[in-house]
């Protein structure tokens, strides 16, 4: 455990902070740092237009980033399409793939617990095409059933749009099966995998999921950079949401233009070239820890957690029985705001809000949570320093934090 801190510079700087945001992005290791900075100093060249040696060394690499991502969920290159985020990858399967292929009166299967990411762009489609968004019901402790998503199946759902995991509660949808009744209805699956992407392998084929969305920065790699996997026949289909340099074959003066096959269609512009190799980097790390080891590594951790916050009475555990390294929490009189700011004082990294979740407040009767999320490089000291605080926090010592 000491090698795996040393490889990660904010921990050896900031050895007294117990980072526990993990969900909103991870820390980054040397080589991540490594990576883009040797970009800047050694490289700094666009790619795919230059025909001298760093621009032609700058595109190898992006390229080779996009191949280690393809091997990463089991999958090729050219079904993998960069983007800015898990949110752009999103807004790109909505206005991509929904403008071009759904038609007013299609349903679009969502439920309660998404992100806002996978939930706006829905809305702005259903607004635009009018499409109808939809949910599945979910049970009292925020899970989706086999019998609910069944019941809320019909012939008009063209679209079902779930995350992997809950970035709130953390559960884990069974993806695989939830494909299978997906499909027999003849519809198609939209995976967001912001939350598991890190944390477990994921094999698009062996899930058999039709898109894939996540983001680079909460699984190591640097910010502004996302992925979508696509199946190639959907990617064929889906037309650009943005448009420029590097995605067209020609065009002309009565504006007919001929794109590009994916993921080049879909890759206008100038991209996040340091960000995309720094990704690369933070993939090779992933693979040498070994994706299998990391909940061996987090599952400890999080029942320490979750047994040291069972134990406080003034503590509420919305998700005692999440499957990841995610723990929702509130403490009885005090707004959740309040309790981060006052870990924030003991050194002590939570997210505190809705957690751009909005709709799950109903089924959490909660307006707001404290959420605690782990990686594989925190420590059960970290937790002692957590739960030490959790259990000494008072109304007033948070007051004190404004006089
Ligand atoms: C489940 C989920 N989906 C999508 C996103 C959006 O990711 P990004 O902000 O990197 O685009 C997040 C980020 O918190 C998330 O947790």
């Amino acid at each position: 455990m000491a090698r795996i801190r040393d490889d990660f510079p904010f921990i050896v700087k900031h050895p007294d902070i117990a980072y526990f945001d993990n969900a909103a992005t991870t820390l980054k290791p040397k080589c991540v740092i490594d990576a883009v900075t040797d970009y800047y100093e050694n490289l700094s060249s666009n790619i795919h237009r230059g025909d001298y040696e760093t621009s032609l060394i700058t595109s190898q690499k992006y390229e080779s980033a996009r191949q280690k991502t393809a091997q990463f969920i089991n999958t090729e290159a050219k079904n993998i399409v960069f983007t800015s985020g898990a949110s752009e990858s999103l807004n790109l399967v909505a206005y991509g793939y929904g403008k071009t292929c759904l038609k007013a009166g299609d349903v679009v299967l969502l439920n309660e617990s998404e992100h806002a990411s996978n939930t706006l762009p829905w809305y702005s489609l259903a607004q635009d095409i009018g499409i109808k968004v939809e949910f599945i019901k979910l049970d009292s402790n925020g899970r989706i059933t086999e019998t609910a998503l069944r019941n809320a199946m019909h012939d008009d759902v063209k679209v079902v749009s779930i995350a992997h995991i809950s970035n709130v509660l953390g559960y884990i949808n069974d993806i695989k099966h939830i494909g299978q009744i997906v499909h027999e209805f003849g519809a198609v699956l939209c995976v967001d995998g912001a939350q598991s992407i890190g944390h477990m392998p994921v094999d698009v084929n062996e899930l058999d999921v039709d898109f894939y969305a996540f983001s680079a920065h909460k699984m190591l790699g640097p910010t502004g950079v996302g992925v979508l996997y696509g199946k190639p026949e959907l990617l064929k289909v889906m037309n650009p949401i943005a448009h420029g340099g590097g995605s067209n074959v020609r065009f002309n003066a009565c504006g007919e233009v001929v794109l590009k096959e994916a993921p080049a269609k879909f890759e206008a512009g100038t991209p996040n070239i340091e960000g995309v190799i720094g990704f690369g980097a933070a993939l090779d790390y992933l693979n040498d820890l070994g994706m299998a080891n990391i909940h061996e590594i987090v599952d400890p951790l999080h029942k320490k957690v979750i047994d040291g916050l069972l134990e406080m009475e003034h503590v509420k555990v919305y998700n005692p029985e999440s499957d990841s390294a995610i723990v929702s929490f509130s403490v009885d009189g005090i707004f959740a705001q309040d309790v981060a700011a006052y870990l924030n004082k003991e050194k002590v990294y939570v997210r505190s809000g809705e957690h751009c979740a909005k709709m799950l407040n109903g089924v959490l009767h909660a307006e707001k949570s404290i959420r605690l999320s782990l990686y594989f490089y925190n420590t059960e000291a970290e937790i002692q320093q957590f739960l030490e605080a959790m259990r000494t926090i008072t109304l007033e010592k948070c007051i004190d934090l404004y006089i």
